[in-house]
């Protein structure tokens, strides 16, 4: 689809997504094919990461939620590890002015404990100086896991109640989503994986319960305002229907 297509739809009305969640995955790939190191790739993919958030604000999406480092990816070799981690404060340290002049507001999950104490006093800092925004609401997750987040919840939760702050009868989806990393933000409406393959890694898995999704081939550092309008159009096509029938939706 042509860009100016893209922008007709939006333009027109088509639905746009109010919350995007993004794996932002082949970087390391995107390296080998040019006989560069992985590093290469991760840094390749901080551009793209700008663009995204250019497009998704562009377009009006009030949510992006961008996997930056999963609990697994802890795993990788520690040389790879560490540049990631370096990578993070830099991009952080060079883009939150422009983040903030562009009224972004910046928010982390995943287990900080796990971050070093330098990175985690910058995303510390830039949170608080985008805490008043009222523009496009940008959360990156750091050391997130879909897994460790529902067992938090949990041990949060059991600790309510063994501190009779909580009865087992209040848990409820409603509560115990309170308990989440994502308090306070609507579900995904569409989640974006780059790369091929076709799997969620551990990524939200109790927000993406009803949440479309979209694969594509495109390596993340190649991605941009074309190929999230290619996942619009994908957005655009779908009925939610959420357990009802088409003919229930159709009637409201
Ligand atoms: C995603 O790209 C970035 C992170 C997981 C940090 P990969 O590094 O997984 O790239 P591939 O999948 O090896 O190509
Ligand atoms: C998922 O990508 C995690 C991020 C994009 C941060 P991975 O590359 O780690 O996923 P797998 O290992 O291919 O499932
Ligand atoms: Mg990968």
């Amino acid at each position: 689809m042509e860009d100016s297509e893209s922008v007709a739809n939006t333009a027109a009305g088509m639905d746009v997504p109010r919350h995007i969640a993004v794996i932002m995955d082949g970087n390391g790939r995107w390296a080998k094919a040019r006989s560069l190191p992985r590093h290469a790739g991760h840094r390749a993919g901080v551009k793209a990461v700008r663009e995204t958030v250019e497009v998704a604000a562009k377009r009006g999406v009030s949510f992006l939620t961008l996997f930056a480092f999963s609990s697994e990816n802890w795993q990788r070799p520690q040389d790879e590890v560490s540049r990631l981690m370096s990578l993070f404060l830099e991009a952080l340290q060079r883009e939150v002015d422009d983040l903030h002049r562009n009224n972004v507001r910046l928010r982390f999950v995943g287990a900080r404990q796990q971050l070093r104490p330098r990175l985690l006093r910058k995303i510390g800092a830039a949170e608080e100086k985008t805490k008043e925004n009222s523009g496009l609401n940008l959360i990156i997750a750091v050391a997130y896991g879909g897994r460790w987040d529902i067992v938090n919840a949990a041990r949060q939760l059991a600790g309510k109640v063994a501190g009779k702050e909580l009865t087992v009868k209040d848990i409820d989806d409603e509560r115990f989503a309170r308990e989440l990393a994502l308090v306070g933000v609507p579900d995904p409406d569409l989640l974006i994986r780059t790369g091929g393959e076709q799997r969620i890694s551990n990524f939200l898995l109790w927000n993406l319960a009803y949440s479309e999704l979209y694969f594509c081939d495109c390596l993340w550092p190649d991605f941009c305002e074309r190929e999230f309008d290619k996942a619009l159009s994908f957005y655009g096509l779908r009925q939610r229907r959420y357990g009802h029938t088409g003919e229930q939706v159709e009637a409201v």
